[in-house]
């Protein structure tokens, strides 16, 4: 299926339809209406099925959507069939956070190795997962298979960090080092994430409630 055309947008949402399909799985519903999914998900029922018919609808008129089916083709959009490889630089709190949450590991993204320059780090290991000094990266991505990198270190060096990673073929980048990278080959992928970005937006809505 061709995604290329599909706006992010539309992508941005689909990890929301995935999580209420999977709780709907859990509670054992076989079926839903997209006027029921609707409600569930606080999203017009229009949007639902606009949505969907990105990827060719996945529903049948009067029978609604089959929740294991969609779940699974959702899943399928979202590349979570395929297991992928994460490599996390920086072993700090936010690393090593990174590699204590198991959660990961049922959505196909298995944390195979961390990297840091703190020589104190090296050896240990994070629910069984290696430390390893940043001088071992490369021969460790020639040797091992790496789908993701997560940059979990200080931003004054992830951006040399991450072209080092795009020459060692990582074409995937996580990225909560404060700053953009600078990244030109069109191949790679780049996903910031932000906390602060999200407090910040928080607290826009707490001043705007307050103000009105
Ligand atoms: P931390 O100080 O606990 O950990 C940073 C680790 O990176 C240390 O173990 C350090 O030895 C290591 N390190 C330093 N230079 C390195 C290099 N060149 N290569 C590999 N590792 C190196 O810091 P923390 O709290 O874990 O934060 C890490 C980064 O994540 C910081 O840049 C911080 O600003 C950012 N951060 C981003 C968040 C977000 O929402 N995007 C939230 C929290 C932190």
């Amino acid at each position: 299926m061709e995604q290329k055309d599909i706006s992010q947008a539309v992508i941005r949402r689909m990890p929301r339809y995935y999580r209420f399909l999977g709780e709907l799985l859990d509670e054992g519903v076989e079926r839903i209406s997209s006027n029921d999914l609707s409600n569930r998900m606080q999203v017009t029922a229009s949007q639902i099925r606009q949505d969907l018919n990105n990827f060719g609808g996945f529903g049948q008129q009067g029978y609604g959507y089959n929740v294991q089916f969609l779940y699974d083709e959702i899943g399928k959009i979202l590349g979570l069939n395929e297991k992928h490889n994460i490599i996390v630089i920086g072993a700090g709190n936010l690393g090593q956070a990174l590699a204590n949450y198991v959660k990961f590991e049922k959505l196909g993204f298995v944390i195979t190795a961390l990297f840091d320059v703190n020589p104190e780090l090296k050896g240990k290991k994070i629910r069984g997962i290696e430390i390893h000094m940043l001088d071992e990266l490369d021969e460790y991505c020639k040797d091992n298979p790496v789908d993701i990198a997560a940059l979990t270190m200080p931003k004054a060096e992830a951006d040399l960090t991450a072209q080092r990673l795009v020459g060692l073929g990582i074409k995937a980048f996580w990225n909560f080092a404060h700053v953009d990278l600078n990244i030109s080959d069109q191949d790679v992928v780049v996903e910031n994430v932000h906390l602060s970005e999200s407090l910040m937006q928080l607290s826009y809505n707490i001043v705007k409630n307050k103000n009105s």
